[in-house]
């Protein structure tokens, strides 16, 4: 059977870059109290007013990592990209890269899995590997939160910590008898926790999508996050799904080489690494650089910790983990070739 390698990576962030101080100018919040609560002191935002969308991002991204592969566009015989943020309500942002990269039938798939977008998409490429469905995979993460984020200090505790950026995948199937490729994948879900973190409207379930009675600025429009709740469950719930995917893997701690975690809170990331007692160099943390990009996060930090020279020589081992809006969460451990 294929085993699923990462052949290269590409990202791309907007060039607008904001400050914890640029924050301070627009709502009631300092660079203080975001850096001690999550470690954030800067990300990038698109610049606002500009019609950029996720799979501009995402395009940016992809054709360094096909660059990186030596690939071109015409060599992918799938397409996977992981975003909460649309550039659209549908077609999905797949289409609209496959389409940027000059294609018109190559299959492309959008994953809505929120900060474990990478993990769920890392999973079906490899599924779709495994299965011969595909041998040539491009995954993608973007997102562009900032045209959707609440700038008035109501909305204080989620806009500081977002930001937009995107990462990309190539993906080879590879005949190969070494111990390579990912080695176990463990995803979750529970969508009675939907309720605390999410965006609600425009909904489909009301009977009016865009209700007249409801104004554009009400909080319902914008993301709304529970966060001290999903801090507790992500400090509970990430060592639990590390320790079933070591199982999996039937490997131990000790053989992982570098933990890249999603980047939503540098706290969450600190508290995990006591809990499972590493030393902190085993933990990626970029997340003061670019603050959270959600389904982009993962993807970003792996490519920056492989230019790094931190991981992705042949037999290092990397476990991904996060956990984030749906409520989802998992852990996968990769093998280079
Ligand atoms: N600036 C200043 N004060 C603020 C800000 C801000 N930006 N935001 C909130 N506050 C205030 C609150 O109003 C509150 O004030 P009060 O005590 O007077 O009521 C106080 O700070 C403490 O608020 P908490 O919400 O308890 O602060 P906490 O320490 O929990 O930090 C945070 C908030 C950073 C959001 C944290 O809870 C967190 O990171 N949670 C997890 C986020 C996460 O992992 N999300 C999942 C991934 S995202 C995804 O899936 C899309």
């Amino acid at each position: 059977m294929k085993k699923s390698i990462i052949k290269s990576t590409g990202m791309f962030v907007p060039p607008n870059l904001i400050t914890n101080h640029d924050l301070e100018k627009i709502l009631d919040t300092s660079d203080e109290w975001i850096k001690q609560r999550t470690g954030i002191e800067q990300r990038y935002w698109i610049e606002q007013n500009m019609a950029t969308g996720s799979s501009d991002l995402g395009f940016e991204a992809s054709k360094i990592a096909l660059a990186n592969a030596g690939w071109t566009a015409q060599d992918l015989d799938f397409i996977i990209f992981a975003t909460l943020s649309p550039d659209i309500m549908f077609p999905g942002s797949g289409c609209l890269l496959q389409a940027k990269l000059g294609l018109d039938s190559t299959p492309a798939l959008d994953i809505r899995q929120q900060c474990t977008g990478f993990l769920y998409g890392l999973t079906t490429a490899d599924a779709y590997i495994k299965s011969g469905l595909a041998g040539k995979i491009l995954l993608v993460g973007a997102e562009v939160h900032s045209s959707g984020l609440d700038k008035t200090t109501r909305g204080r505790d989620v806009t500081v910590i977002f930001g937009d950026g995107a990462a990309a995948l190539c993906i080879e199937g590879v005949e190969t008898k070494k111990d390579a490729g990912l080695l176990s994948s463990v995803l979750h879900a529970d969508g009675n926790l939907a309720h605390a973190l999410m965006t609600e409207l425009p909904a489909s379930r009301l009977p009016v999508r865009f209700p007249a009675d409801i104004p554009f600025d009400d909080p319902r429009y914008f993301p709304v996050m529970d966060g001290p709740a999903i801090f507790k469950k992500a400090v509970r719930m990430l060592p639990k799904v590390i320790k079933e995917s070591l199982e999996k893997a039937q490997i131990t701690l000790d053989e992982i080489d570098l933990i890249i975690p999603h980047q939503a809170n540098m706290r969450i990331n600190q508290a995990l690494g006591q809990f499972l007692k590493l030393d902190d160099h085993k933990i990626f943390h970029n997340i003061q650089k670019y603050g959270n990009t959600t389904a982009a996060s993962i993807p970003i930090a792996l490519h920056e910790a492989m230019e790094q020279g931190r991981i992705g020589k042949s037999g290092d081992i990397v476990l991904f983990t996060g956990l984030g809006a749906g409520l989802t969460w998992g852990s996968l451990i990769y093998k280079f070739l």
